[in-house]
């Protein structure tokens, strides 16, 4: 039976690593949502969509976190938000409703038990809401589970001698995502961790729930999409492009371990010769795209990105192209992630279930079969995705 939110009255956002950067942004954002909703609406692609659905005011907040301190004292952590602009909702924001994250020396199995039982109880505390489930954990190292894996084999991962190893510090994500799914409850990767393994996408199918991830793309990646779009547009050909990040958050530092930062890279490095339709750099038998992250505590949150491009045209004349993007790594995804959330209550109403890859405008790795790589094809995916949304 897939999910109906017919007869439901505000949207609950359920969030794993409420408490993070993106999380805490977003728990703020939702506060203000309803006390100023001028201040939160202009900032979202769906402002004006799905009028149908419910009130664009009426979201609710909820999640996980290893974190035990107060909301409140995350805001204030990250330094993200002016204290002025969340302080007179610091009461409000101090009733979300955070659960500790399940302990990492539980089986997959136990964890996943405990999520369900947090959700329940959540949706008991707003029982008109539909929620939606949001990862916002911090970036793993590569995943070892195989593509092939069973759900049995998923939950309880066997070695060699047939000894079961449980992984719960490796993608504790998943245990989130098969509760939510095990809940009906949609799910958003906003992660570049793996969660879409064939067998979790067919259950998600199974009961009736939309999948959308991953990996949002937020800042320097959207950008090199619209650029790269409008260079194969014009037939330039790219000879090189160079990116650098320097960002001082958590998501920085955690990117500092290579094993961490290698899917992210991989997701912002493989998109440009999608997009251009040749491998950059192939002439001098190299890749000439190159994208580096850096740490840089003194920015915190306010990250900065360089671009150097170069390009060819007309008789084989090069030139270049310089990009200088001064910005605010949470600011710009936490509107996303409400975008999202929407989307995915709008996608469940008209039935859709399994991944949904044509909500690839929001995503570097968009997930699914044959996701709109261009930015004019993944602008024209929302148009028709919205109209199906529209038109039950
Ligand atoms: N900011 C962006 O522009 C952007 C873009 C694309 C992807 N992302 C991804 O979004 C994710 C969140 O980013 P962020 O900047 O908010 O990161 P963050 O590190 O600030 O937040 C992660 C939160 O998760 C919590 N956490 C850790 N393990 C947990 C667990 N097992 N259960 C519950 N909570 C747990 C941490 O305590 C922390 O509060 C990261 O994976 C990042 O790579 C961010």
């Amino acid at each position: 039976m897939s999910l109906n939110p017919n007869g439901y009255k505000s949207l609950l956002l359920l969030v794993a690593g409420a408490k993070g950067a993106i999380g805490s942004t977003l728990a703020a954002a939702v506060s203000m949502l309803k006390h100023h909703p001028e201040s939160v609406l202009p900032y979202l692609t769906t402002a004006g969509k799905f009028p149908s659905l419910f009130p664009q005011q009426a979201v609710d907040f909820a999640g996980w976190d290893v974190d035990n301190h107060p909301m409140a004292t995350a805001i204030s952590r990250h330094g993200i938000l002016p204290n002025a602009l969340w302080e007179p909702f610091q009461d409000e924001i101090a009733r979300v409703k955070v659960f500790s994250s399940p302990g990492a020396d539980l089986s997959r199995a136990a964890q996943v038990q405990q999520i369900i039982l947090n959700i329940q109880s959540l949706k008991s505390g707003f029982p008109d809401a539909l929620p939606v489930f949001i990862n916002l954990l911090p970036a793993c190292a590569s995943e070892p589970l195989h593509a092939t894996y069973t759900l049995s084999q998923i939950y309880a991962h066997k070695d060699s001698s047939g000894q079961e190893i449980f992984w719960p510090d490796i993608s504790p994500d998943l245990s989130y995502a098969l509760a939510a799914i095990a809940c009906q409850i949609p799910v958003v990767n906003f992660t570049p961790n793996l969660l879409e393994y064939p067998a979790v996408v067919q259950e998600a199918v199974k009961n009736g729930v939309c999948m959308a991830g991953c990996d949002g793309k937020t800042g320097q990646t959207y950008f090199k999409v619209v650029l790269a779009s409008a260079f194969k547009a014009r037939n330039l050909q790219v000879d090189g492009w160079y990116s650098l990040n320097i960002l001082g958050n958590a998501d920085g530092k955690n990117l500092m371990d290579p094993e961490k930062a290698a899917g992210k890279l991989a997701n912002k490095t493989h998109l440009l010769d999608d997009i251009l339709g040749y491998p950059v750099g192939q002439k001098y038998g190299t890749p000439s795209h190159k994208v580096h992250i850096d740490y840089y505590p003194p920015r915190g949150d306010a990250k900065e990105a360089w671009d150097v491009i170069d390009l060819v045209g007309l008789f084989d004349l090069p030139m270049s192209i310089r990009i200088n993007l001064q910005g605010r790594d949470s600011i710009l995804a936490a509107p996303l992630v409400l975008d999202l959330a929407r989307w995915m209550a709008a996608l469940s109403r008209s039935g859709r279930k399994g991944l949904i890859p044509e909500l690839g405008f929001y995503f570097k790795k968009p997930m699914g079969d044959c996701p709109p790589i261009t930015f004019q094809e993944q602008l024209n995916c929302l148009q028709s995705l919205e109209y199906e949304c529209l038109h039950l």
